[in-house]
């Protein structure tokens, strides 16, 4: 379902009380809250009117478990890395338990941090890494201006992946390589929210909604919950092509 704002603070405030109203029917139904954040830049305000009042006390985080989409190959304190982004707006502000975050270790070797890191997940659930993939409570989102999501990048290995949960990806276009969620994991969320906005992403949101399928040009057409719900929170001025 696409949601689309005026503004990019009024998409971060409709959203935030999406993620809120997603954690307390998690918390109810389930008992806790397992969510997977965005990183780049366009979550930063969502994460802070979910940090400052009036919300951050609509939700109870303490009972939240709180993972990444995917991380870049940096440190925790580097100004690239997703998590230094969350904690920054979110996690620090909530005053959240560092055993309630789980970081992907961006520091690692990337083959050994993947790895690390879906056994984390596994372990959150009580499960192996290799049954079937956990479904998140709700898994946050962004997309680039080439229309890639979480570290999911045009014409990368990791759009071919069918099992691994998480995967190290190397992306020739950016000379890195990346930490991120697979189709697998995120496509078995019970809710997925995606993040837009400005007008730089306006092009590549139209070939992904309304373009022919062509997944690998434009990988955040994979992301397609099973069994879940799909929301798209834009701003007007990504959406601007999309009429
Ligand atoms: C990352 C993100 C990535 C991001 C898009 C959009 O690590 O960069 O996970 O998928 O969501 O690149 O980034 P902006 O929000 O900064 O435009």
């Amino acid at each position: 379902m696409l949601h689309t704002f005026s503004t990019a603070d009024e998409l971060y405030a409709h959203a935030a009380e999406a993620v809120v109203a997603a954690g307390n029917a998690a918390l109810a139904q389930r008992g806790r809250f397992v969510i997977a954040l965005a990183g780049g830049s366009t979550p930063r305000g969502l994460y802070r009117c979910l940090s400052a009042p009036p919300l951050a006390a609509r939700l109870d985080w303490s009972r939240a478990e709180i993972f990444f989409g995917d991380e870049r190959t940096v440190g925790p304190d580097d100004p690239d890395s997703n998590y230094r982004m969350a904690r920054e707006a979110l996690l620090d502000p909530l005053g959240l338990s560092p055993a309630k975050v789980h970081r992907m270790l961006g520091e690692r070797d990337p083959l050994t941090a993947a790895t690390e890191y879906e056994q984390q997940v596994a372990a959150c659930f009580d499960i192996a890494t290799t049954d079937e993939p956990p479904e998140f409570d709700l898994i946050l989102l962004g997309m680039g201006d080439d229309g890639h999501t979480a570290s999911l990048f045009p014409h990368t290995q990791a759009l071919a992946e069918r099992s691994r949960w998480v995967v190290a990806n190397e992306v020739p276009q950016h000379a890195t390589t990346r930490i991120t969620m697979t189709y697998p994991l995120i496509n078995n969320a019970r809710q997925v929210m995606f993040l837009v906005a400005g007008a730089s992403k306006a092009q590549a949101l139209a070939s992904v909604l309304r373009g022919p399928p062509n997944l690998a040009e434009f990988p955040s057409q994979g992301i397609s919950p099973s069994g879940g719900q799909l929301d798209w929170f834009l701003d007007s001025a990504a959406a601007s092509q999309l009429s």
